[in-house]
This record gives structure tokens, sequence and C-alpha cells, in this order.
């Protein structure tokens, strides 16, 4: 007959030794203790990119917005408004977060596309802009997938944020599609 597991290996323990050095070591870094460090500049990079991204993706909206006016669907273009908002809203998030890191938010217009995971547009044709905006917010799903599977349990805050932001892209992703087929 086995016998039941030893109950002691199920014990959850904090790391007393993280706990002290979050109480005494580098205070002047608020919210980052020293067990949280190594991956801070990894981290920040993944985030820079997603706010390069979420950048070129307000502008990409906005120019959409503005010119799909007068065309077939001024309901259509007021959605794109509301997608540039939301876009605006997850690059704050991103650069607040940056900044709670101690990173530098990048928001350097000159290497912004560069930088960004999807491209920017200024298709004149309605069907054509929500093409470019679909293709643009997979590209944000699989990017934000992929940040949210490298980060894991590194940093759960900026996973949960992630988290949140992918939400609103699927969403995005969803309308689009269903604008499409109208
Ligand atoms: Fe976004
Ligand atoms: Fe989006």
């Amino acid at each position: 007959m086995t016998s039941p597991p030893d109950s002691s290996s199920f014990n959850l323990t904090l790391d007393e030794a993280a706990l002290k050095a979050a109480a005494t070591h580098d205070l002047d870094e608020g919210a980052i203790t020293p067990a949280s460090s190594p991956y801070r500049n990894a981290i920040v990079g993944l985030l820079n990119g997603a706010l390069a991204t979420e950048l070129v993706c307000i502008l990409r909206y906005k120019r959409h917005h503005f010119t799909a006016h007068g065309l077939a669907s001024p309901a259509i273009a007021a959605e794109l408004l509301v997608h540039a908002n939301e876009e605006t809203a997850h690059a704050d998030l991103l650069a607040r977060r940056i900044v709670q890191l101690g990173g530098e938010p990048d928001f350097e217009p000159n290497s912004l596309l560069q930088r960004s995971h999807a491209p920017y547009d200024d298709s004149s044709d309605l069907k054509a802009m929500l093409r470019a905006d679909l293709a643009a917010e997979r590209v944000a799903v699989e990017a934000y997938r992929q940040m949210i599977a490298l980060i894991g349990d590194k940093d759960p805050t900026t996973k949960r944020m992630l988290e949140s932001i992918l939400a609103d892209e699927e969403e995005h992703a969803d309308e689009i599609k269903d604008w499409l087929a109208q």
C-alpha cells in the first residue's frame, strides 16, 4: 500500500530573503523590488514595441476615421474613432507601466514605423481600410499573446495588463470582421 504524500511537500512558503531585500534595498525604485529586476529591461523592451504599435494604430484609425466620412458608412467611420480612442488608452497603460518599471517610454516619431509590429495605411477605399485595420489587429493579437506567454509569472502585473489589452484587440478584430461582411 502506498503511503499518502507527505503534506509538507504541498507547503507554500514565501521567499523570506526576497521580502527582506524588498524592505531594505533600492527603496528609491518604488514598486520595483530586487527580485523583479532580472527581466525588467527585457519587459520594458517588449512594452516599447507594443507602445510603438499602438501609436501607429492610433494614427491609422484617425486617418481612416476622417477620410471614411462621406463614404457609404458614417456609422463605421464613427466606430473607427472609437477604436482610435481605445488604442490611445492602451498606449497610455503601456507608457505608464514602462515608467513604473523604471524604463523610458519611446515616443520617438522618426523610428515609430520601424518599431511598430503593424504598418500604417492610407487607403482611400473603405473596404481596403478595414482590411488593413483587421490585419493590424490580428498582428496585435498575435504579439500580445506571445508577450503574455513570454512574461508569464515573471511580472504578474504586466501580464494582467497585457491580458486586458489582448481582450480589447480580439474584440476590435471581431468587430471589423463583421463590418467587412456587411
Ligand atoms: Fe491596442
Ligand atoms: Fe485594436
